[in-house]
């Protein structure tokens, strides 16, 4: 059997791992190279009316994440229906199709990619903090279509408010988050932006921003009914795994996509599956949500951290940022119980998972 199979909105796929829309699928190409990098299924770059006119530099990599001001597909959308659409059909996977933004661009678009989707995204990346015109996005694409649909919503809005418009609005799924901003970063040399829009500013996405989408899909979760997909800062199957926990029922990735290449979906697909085989997990719905099931009970109980000796290197990382000074390494690590206060942060410094929690009566 595959453990890593999934169903979510009527769609069957082998792993739960796909791209997001962005360069690593950027047309029909792209779509078979992330086919043959083993991801589970396509989501096409969106598109909206118009081909977007993107800013140059519009990519930049820096400490912990990355920053883009990439809008939309730079394709027309008469191209893709010619040239690209009927590429990515033949990579064999279920297709969403990724769409941009008001009611009036989807209704325009959305019975011409119907051919070619098994399901539309839309992105409401541009359409501000009132959950009214997203809502008329979904209608829109529900009367143009018999397909489900999925709204990708972006990090700096009210998630509970904008994910319960959508699905009252009749979206069949969420895709939690886009990429957050608006950020900026500065070459030092020129003290220019590294961006190149307008107002110098971008969008972030890659490590940075993995504990807003995880948020954003476990808060998402405890409201609507409907499946989500995870993405944001998912580069291995941890943080993948972690998604699923917060309830998603499957992920996406392009930072990761981008800085290594498209065999990331299956070196995280693999990945997961190891995690499952390790513990004996046979399908992923046995985790989804599991951290909605699994909340800390001891948030006033006293405990402190107990460190194991035979997994302890003396490295010094845990005394090294520990305030209270509640730690000596000798031989190896040793907690002073008068002056430790239980913050935790040790267990997170120890690379060797030698510090675990001790509770305390
Ligand atoms: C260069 C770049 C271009 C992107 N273009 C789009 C896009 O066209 N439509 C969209 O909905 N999201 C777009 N995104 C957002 C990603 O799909 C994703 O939601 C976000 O980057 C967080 O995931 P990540 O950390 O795996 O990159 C883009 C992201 C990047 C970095």
């Amino acid at each position: 059997m595959n453990r890593l199979q999934v169903e979510f909105a009527g769609l069957k796929l082998k792993n739960p791992v796909m791209p997001a829309a962005g360069p690593p699928i950027k047309d029909g190409a792209a779509a078979l190279a992330a086919a043959r990098g083993g991801a589970g299924a396509i989501v096409t770059k969106t598109i909206s009316t118009e081909a977007a006119q993107v800013p140059r530099q519009c990519m930049a990599e820096i400490k912990g994440g990355f920053l883009n001001t990439e809008l939309w597909s730079e394709l027309s959308p008469e191209h893709w229906l010619e040239y690209e659409y009927p590429k990515v059909k033949e990579a064999g996977l279920p297709v969403i199709v990724g769409l941009g933004y008001t009611a009036d661009q989807i209704e325009k678009l959305a019975k011409k990619v119907a051919p070619f989707a098994d399901a539309l995204e839309l992105s409401t990346h541009y359409l501000g903090d009132d959950p009214s015109p997203v809502a008329a996005a979904v209608r829109a694409a529900k009367e143009a279509v018999d397909l489900p649909v999925f709204v990708k919503l972006s990090p700096q809005i009210d998630i509970r408010l904008f994910a319960t418009a959508a699905q009252e609005a009749g979206a069949d799924g969420l895709v939690l988050i886009n990429s957050l901003g608006p950020c900026l970063d500065i070459d030092i040399e020129t003290g220019k932006s590294l961006m190149g829009s307008k107002t110098g500013y971008g969008w972030m996405s890659g490590p940075a921003v993995f504990p807003v989408a995880l948020r954003a899909v476990y808060e998402a979760y405890k409201h609507v009914d409907i499946p989500i997909l995870g993405v944001g800062g998912i580069r291995s199957g941890r943080e993948a795994v972690k998604m699923i926990m917060a309830g998603a029922s499957a992920v996406q990735v392009c930072t990761a996509a981008i800085l290594e290449g498209p065999e990331v979906y299956g070196k995280i697909a693999r990945q997961i599956e190891q995690y499952m085989e390790e513990r004996g997990i046979e399908s992923l719905a046995e985790i989804q949500g599991l951290a909605h099931k699994s909340q800390r009970q001891e948030d006033l109980q006293r405990w402190q951290p107990a460190i194991n000796p035979e997994l302890c290197t003396a490295c010094g990382r845990c005394a090294q940022s520990c305030v209270y000074h509640a730690i000596k390494v000798g031989k190896y690590a040793v907690v002073d119980e008068e002056r430790c206060v239980g913050c935790g942060l040790c267990i997170t410094r120890c690379k060797f998972g030698a510090i675990t929690p001790k509770f305390l009566d």
